[in-house]
C-alpha cells in the first residue's frame, strides 16, 4: 500500500526523501512523488519507479519535503494521479495513506466554492480543504479539514514559507523518526532505520506538528505525549545483506527465528498468552482470524490447538468476518497478523472488542495499530520481513501457535516432551530444506513453463497446500489452487490433464493412504505430479513423476518443513521466470485499505 515520508532538517530534503522512498518500495506501488520547500512547493511525481524519479527529477534545493509511493485506489496510476497533491495556488502540498470515502461529495462542494480539481483521487480534497480553511494557522487549517473528512488516512502536508510539517492519522500507520537537527514522519520504521532508532508511534486521531528541532503531538485539541522507542533491528537485518532477493534472504533467515523464539520461550517463566481467563470465564472455544499467508497459519493453528488443547477453533477470514452477525462475547479471538496494519483485520478486532471478546493480537510489527488495539499481543520473532510475499512469519506464527497450544495442553507430559524435542531439532531441519534445493531449483525450472498448478494435501498439510499455491501464484503469477486433496474430485478433477502439474504434500500420518490413492487418481488423468514427501518414502518415490524429500519431523511440525520447500520452489520457479520478486506487480505489503 502507499507508503509517505517527511524530512525537515538541516540537510537537503530531496536525496533523503528519495532514499526513504527507496526503502518504501517493498509496501508496493505504481507511481511515485516527492514534494520540496524550496522557495514556494516544487514537485516531481509520476508513475515511475523510484531510481528512475530520482534519476529524472530536476534539483531542488530545500530542507524539508514530503513523498510519497502510490498503490492506485481511485484513478489509474499516472503522473497526474501521483502524490504529492496541491491546493489551487500550489503552496500547499500533501501525501496521504488511507481512502477519503466522502470525497465526492467533498469535492463536489469544493468545486462549487471555486476549486479546481485535477486528479482522479480522493486525496486530492485535502489539500484544497486545508486551502479553503488556512487564515494564517496551519494546524488549524488541518484540524478543520480533517473533521470534514470521512474514511482512514496517515497524510504529511508541507506548505510553502512554513518552517514544519503536519502529519496526522486515522487507521493507518504513522510514525516520527527523532533525529538530531532533524526528524521524519514515515508510514513504516524500514523506510527510516538509516537515519534514526528513535520512533513514536502515533495515534489514531494524533495531530502532530514536526520542526526540525521537535514535535509537538495534538489530541482533541490538547497536548500530549507519546512514548519514544528505540527500534531494535539493526539497519543491516532491514537489508538484502548479500541475497539476491529479500525473499531469498527472509526464507534462509527462518532457522534462526526458529531457534531464537524458542529461546525466548523456554526461558520465560509466564505462558505467552493468559488463556488461564478462559476457564474462568467459562469460554469453550476459541476465534482465530486473519488474512493471506497469515489465515493459512490460522489454519494450521486450529490442528494443532485442537489436538493439544482439546478446544473447538472457528477460523475465519478477517474480510469475511465483517460480515458475520453471531453472537461474539463468549469466546477468545486470536487475530493473526504480521504487519499489524491490514484493515480487515482491524477492523474485526474492534468489532470483537466492542462485543466484549477478550483479543489477542499475533503481531511482527511491534507498536503496530494492532498492538494497541489487542487486549494483548504476543510478538512473533521474526524481525523485519520486507518481501511481499510473507516467509518467515508465516513461521513465526506457528511457533506461537506451538508454543501457546503447547503452554496449556492437555495432552500427556510424554508426548508434550517428544514435541519439544522436535521443535528443538526443528532450525536443523529447516536448514537440511535450505542446504539441499537443487532438487528444488530443477523442478522449478519445470514448472515455470506451465499456466497452471494444483497443489494438494489433507489434514494439517491442507493449508500448506494453500500457502504453497499463494507463494508460487503471487509472485510467478502462474495461476495456483491449493485444495484439500478429498476435495479434487469434487470439480478440479475436470482440469487435470498433461498441462496441468500437481504437487500433492504427503505426510506419514493418518492422511497417508488416502493421499496415494489421490496420487494415483491423479495419475491416471496425465498429470504431472511433483511429491513433497519424507525421506525414505518408497512407494511415493515409485508413484510419483518426481519427488523433493524433507526430513522427518512431528506430523504436528511437518507444515514448517513442507512450507519451506514451497517457499523455494515458488522462489526458483519466480526467478527462472524472470519475475520482481520482492515486488510483485499489484499486490502490496500490508493491505490498509479494505
Ligand atoms: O500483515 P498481515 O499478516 O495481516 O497480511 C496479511 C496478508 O496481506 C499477507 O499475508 C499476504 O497474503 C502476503 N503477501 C502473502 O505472501
Amino acid at each position: 500500500m502507499c507508503g509517505i515520508i517527511g524530512y525537515i532538517g538541516d540537510k537537503q530534503a530531496q536525496s533523503i526523501l528519495l532514499d526513504c522512498l527507496k526503502k518504501l518500495e517493498y509496501r508496493g506501488y505504481d507511481s511515485c512523488g516527492i514534494a520540496v520547500a524550496a522557495g514556494g512547493v516544487e514537485v516531481y511525481k509520476d508513475a515511475l519507479r523510484v531510481e528512475v524519479l530520482g534519476k529524472e527529477s530536476p534539483r531542488f534545493d530545500g530542507m524539508a519535503g514530503i513523498g510519497h509511493t502510490r498503490w492506485a485506489t481511485h484513478g489509474e496510476p499516472s503522473q497526474v494521479n501521483a502524490h504529492p497533491h496541491l491546493d489551487c495556488t500550489g503552496r500547499i502540498a500533501v501525501v496521504h495513506n488511507g481512502v477519503i470515502n466522502n470525497f465526492q461529495a467533498l469535492k463536489h462542494q469544493l468545486t462549487s466554492e471555486g476549486h479546481n480539481f485535477v486528479s482522479e483521487t480522493d486525496t486530492e480534497v485535502i489539500p484544497h480543504l486545508i486551502e479553503k480553511y488556512y487564515d494564517g494557522s496551519l494546524e488549524k487549517a488541518v484540524e478543520a479539514a480533517l473533521r470534514d473528512v470521512e474514511g482512514s488516512y496517515a497524510i504529511i502536508v508541507l506548505v510553502a514559507g512554513e518552517t514544519k510539517l503536519i502529519a496526522a492519522r486515522k487507521d493507518s500507520p504513522l510514525i516520527i523518526g527523532i533525529g538530531d537537527r532533524e526528524n521524519f514522519i514515515a508510514s513504516d520504521v524500514p523506510a527510516i532505520l538509516d537515519y534514526t532508532g528513535r520512533v513514536i508511534y502515533l495515534e489514531d486521531g494524533d495531530i502532530v506538528v514536526v520542526t526540525k528541532h521537535n514535535t509537538k503531538i495534538r489530541r482533541d485539541g490538547t497536548e500530549v505525549n507519546r512514548e519514544e522507542h528505540k527500534i531494535l533491528w539493526s539497519v543491516e537485518e532491514a537489508q538484502k545483506s548479500g541475497y539476491e532477493h529479500f525473499m531469498l534472504k527472509e526464507i534462509h533467515e527462518q532457522p534462526r527465528v526458529i531457534r531464537n523464539t524458542l529461546v525466548e520461550y523456554t526461558r520465560a517463566t509466564e505462558p505467552i498468552a493468559d488463556l488461564a481467563v478462559m476457564r474462568d470465564a467459562g469460554i469453550e472455544s476459541l476465534l482465530m482470524l486473519a488474512c493471506g499467508t497469515s489465515y493459512h497459519a490460522a489454519l494450521i493453528g486450529k490442528y494443532i490447538v485442537e489436538e493439544l488443547l482439546r478446544t473447538p477453533v472457528r477460523v475465519e477470514l478477517a474480510s469475511e468476518f465483517n460480515y458475520y452477525s453471531h453472537t461474539l462475547a463468549k469466546t477468545i479471538a486470536i487475530a493473526i497478523t504480521q504487519s499489524g496494519e491490514t484493515a480487515d483485520i482491524l477492523k474485526a478486532m474492534k468489532k470483537l472488542k466492542e462485543a466484549g471478546c477478550r483479543v489477542i493480537a499475533v503481531a511482527n510489527v511491534v507498536g503496530s495499530t494492532a498492538s494497541r488495539i489487542a487486549n494483548q499481543t504476543i510478538y512473533t520473532r521474526a524481525g523485519p520481513e520486507i518481501s511481499v510475499a510473507a516467509t518467515k512469519s508465516f513461521v513465526a506464527q506457528l511457533m506461537v501457535l506451538y508454543w501457546l497450544a503447547m503452554s496449556y495442553s492437555k495432552a500427556d507430559a510424554r508426548r508434550l516432551a517428544n514435541l519439544l524435542v522436535e521443535l528443538r531439532q526443528l532450525p536443523g531441519k529447516v536448514q537440511q530444506v535450505l542446504d539441499d534445493e537443487t532438487k528444488i531449483m530443477e523442478y522449478a525450472r519445470y514448472l515455470s513453463k506451465f499456466d497452471n498448478v494444483f497443489y494438494i494435501g489433507r489434514g494439517i498439510n491442507y493449508p500448506v497446500a494453500l500457502e504453497g499455491a499463494l507463494k508460487l501464484k503471487e509472485i510467478s503469477y502462474i495461476h495456483a489452487e491449493g485444495y484439500a486433496a478429498g476435495e479434487t474430485k469434487h470439480g478440479p478433477f475436470a482440469l487435470l490433464g498433461s498441462d496441468t502439474p500437481v504437487i500433492a504434500i504427503v505426510a506419514k500420518d493418518k492422511t497417508y493412504e488416502a493421499m496415494l490413492t489421490n496420487i494415483k487418481e491423479i495419475k491416471a488423468r496425465r498429470s504431472p505430479l511433483m511429491a513433497l514427501a519424507e525421506e525414505g518414502d518408497d512407494a511415493v518415490e515409485e508413484l510419483a513423476d518426481s519427488v523433493i524429500t524433507v526430513p522427518r519431523v512431528d506430523t504436528m511440525l511437518s507444515p514448517v518443513v513442507n512450507i519451506v520447500a514451497l517457499q523455494l520452489l515458488a522462489y526458483y520457479t519466480a526467478k527462472e521466470r524472470g519475475c520482481p520478486i520482492d515486488f510483485p506487480r499489484n499486490l502490496a505489503k500490508s493491505v490498509t485499505v479494505e
